[in-house]
């Protein structure tokens, strides 16, 4: 999936992860983790017809489809999106993650092996709309065990500032297979985007802070940037 959804991966990793993965996608606002996210499944599905979900809590449909308008992301029709934007306002103690869980057990039937990704962007947009307590830390270990249970790829976007643990509120970072980080660096006055792995199971992988580019249609890997 990573080697065949971002060009330039197949220099960072020496092979690729099969499903289920559970990959975060971290970063701070404006690091392009949605772009990232997009950029990859879109690819991903093309390459092999599978069908893919993409929730979005975050931002509206629209907003995304301009992103992708912009980034030249060309989504293929075995991707299917849906807004929970319009929940958000509605019942708040709506239990999201039920709702999200039958929603795929849905696509599950309908689609059966060919649906193997599912994006959910954001955690964070889901966390603050509840309180989170040790019953929703639990609640959503139960979740991302439901989701190795379908044998999906699963990429989670969550915000996090650089230099910040990867714990995030509930412990994902140890319940993830892998946790990759999207940033911005300074680098001779420019600011340069970059992607680190810093955890991903199974895989030798680079260490190192990759540049990468959006300016070729969706995300690619330029190469390692040395201090
Ligand atoms: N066509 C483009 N080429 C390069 N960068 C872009 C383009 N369109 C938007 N961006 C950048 O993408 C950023 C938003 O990315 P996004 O994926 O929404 O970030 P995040 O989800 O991490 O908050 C914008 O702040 C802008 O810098
Ligand atoms: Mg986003």
């Amino acid at each position: 999936m990573f080697i065949g959804g971002i060009p330039g991966m197949e220099r960072v990793m020496q092979s690729d992860v099969s499903p289920p993965y559970l990959t975060l996608v971290t970063g701070p606002p404006g690091s392009m983790k949605t772009g990232f996210a997009l950029s990859l499944v879109a690819n991903h599905l093309r390459r092999t017809g599978e069908f893919g979900l993409f929730c979005t809590v975050e931002e509206t449909v629209d907003s995304l489809l301009k992103s992708c308008q912009s980034m030249r992301i060309d989504l293929p029709p075995n991707l299917q999106i849906t807004d929970f934007t319009e929940l958000r306002k509605e019942n708040e103690a709506m239990d999201y993650l039920k709702f999200t869980r039958r929603m795929i057990q849905h696509f599950k039937q309908e689609r059966g092996h060919a649906f193997t990704t599912f994006v959910l962007d954001s955690l964070g947009a889901i966390y603050s709309l509840t309180t989170v307590d040790a019953d929703m830390r639990k609640r959503m270990f139960g979740f991302f065990d439901f989701l190795r249970s379908q044998g999906l790829y699963t990429l989670i976007v969550t915000e996090r500032q650089s230099g910040e643990h990867a714990e995030l509120q509930g412990n994902e970072g140890f319940i993830a297979d892998a946790i990759l980080s999207l940033g911005l660096d300074r680098r001779n006055g420019k600011i340069v985007r970059t992607l680190q792995i810093e955890k991903m199971r199974h895989v030798n992988h680079s260490m190192e802070k990759q540049a990468i580019d959006a300016s070729n249609g969706g995300i690619s890997i330029m190469g390692p940037l040395f201090d």
